[in-house]
């Protein structure tokens, strides 16, 4: 067992010098001759153990105790009293500020033994308190690469479908805004966030020539297409820690009517994650440009989302949008280009420029209209 500092506190000198005597060959001695003097100390130096005396004038050995835990938490404390003083030991020891207590008059060699045992207790939660820190690190790099691994997700489903370029990210930030409008915990945020990046990563699986389509999907294309938010959800499993964004994920086509899939969750049944991607999700997509479409600009956007609130939204999502998008979506264009919160799960924004989403497509008509136009 390593040196350590041993606070001895008593108002009568010689007792202190007692303790001194028997603790000195093994540790050093601060003493100090009351509570205040002892307060002093510990705001001053680390001590590994705190040996004070019940009975002592202003302050006793239980106040002064009770005052180190605020200072020294972890410090290991004992009491020296009399058979006297039972109710102030019992206080104590309930209270938790007690580690042991030592009967007067005591004796040196149990004295030893006790400090020895306290020490190798203090000694024992300092090794796991350090274990414990080194295992938090250890998950926070597991979660840095976590990140990395979800972003390379989310650029392998832009990279497929380019007209989406930025639209997770998108998706996944408006999200954010609005849980922060309805006071999501920070917990929630973070869920959110990344559902929001995640949640159509299951159309990596659809076949390019439906999610490129232009016309109207048949019944079978459709029903590939509604697979997304299940394979999508597939695709997070088990990760440790994504549990609650898989759920927002899986969910993300559900109507606030029961209407939509894949179980056909209603109200407040469906995740609140769920419910506020699928609004973010349906303002993005109808404010960019789609294979099938293009944009139909932020004031068609916010009277589909209000004629569609109850039905498909939850109205209580929609306000929250509409209180921070402002006229035009202008606010919220300027929120998410300029100043947007820092992500909590540390992803940047590129590629997210509404002005490019659909070029890719966009090419591609035109390359199959030259196409078309050398065939004839
Ligand atoms: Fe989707």
């Amino acid at each position: 067992m390593r040196r350590h500092k041993i606070l001895v506190v008593d108002d009568e000198i010689p007792n202190l010098r007692l303790l001194r005597r028997v603790l000195s060959d093994e540790h050093d001695i601060i003493e100090a001759q009351g509570g205040a003097e002892a307060v002093e100390v510990l705001k001053n130096d680390y001590v590994s153990l705190i040996i004070t005396d019940q009975r002592m004038p202003s302050m006793t050995g239980v106040q002064l105790l009770e005052q180190s835990i605020a200072i020294c938490p972890d410090t290991i404390k004992i009491l020296l009293t009399g058979y006297t003083d039972v109710q102030a030991l019992v206080d104590a020891i309930n209270a938790g500020h007690v580690y042991k207590y030592i009967a007067k008059p005591w004796d040196a060699n149990e004295l030893k033994l006790t400090v020895r045992r306290a020490l190798e207790a203090f000694e024992l939660k300092e090794t796991n308190d350090h274990l414990l820190s080194e295992l938090q690190i250890a998950i926070a790099e597991l979660e840095s690469v976590s990140v990395g691994t979800i972003r390379a997700l989310a650029d392998a489903l832009d990279a497929k479908c380019d007209y989406t370029a930025g639209h997770s990210l998108r998706v996944s930030r408006i999200a954010v805004l609005i849980g922060r409008q309805m006071k999501l915990t920070d917990s929630e945020l973070r869920d959110v966030e990344l559902g929001g990046i995640l949640h159509d990563i299951g159309k990596i699986g659809v076949p390019e020539s439906i999610l490129w389509k232009a016309d109207k999907l048949t019944p079978e294309e459709r029903e590939i297409m509604c697979k997304h938010p299940v394979k999508s959800a597939e695709i997070i499993g088990d990760l440790r820690g994504l549990v609650r964004a898989r759920e927002y994920v899986k969910h993300h086509h559900e109507y606030f009517n029961g209407e939509g899939y894949p179980d056909g969750l209603a109200g407040e049944d469906i995740p609140i994650g769920a419910r506020i991607i699928m609004v973010s999700d349906a303002y993005d997509a109808m404010t960019t440009d789609r294979p099938y479409r293009q944009s139909i600009g932020h004031d068609k956007a916010m009277a589909e989302l209000t004629k569609m609130t109850g039905a498909q939204f939850d109205p209580k999502v929609v306000e929250a949008l509409f209180a921070i998008i402002g006229p035009g979506g202008h606010e919220l264009d300027r929120i998410i280009s300029e100043q947007f919160p820092d992500s909590f799960i540390g992803l940047t924004l590129p590629g997210a420029n509404p002005s490019k989403s659909g070029k890719r497509f966009q090419d591609e008509v035109e390359r199959q209209a030259r196409l078309a136009a050398t065939d004839v």
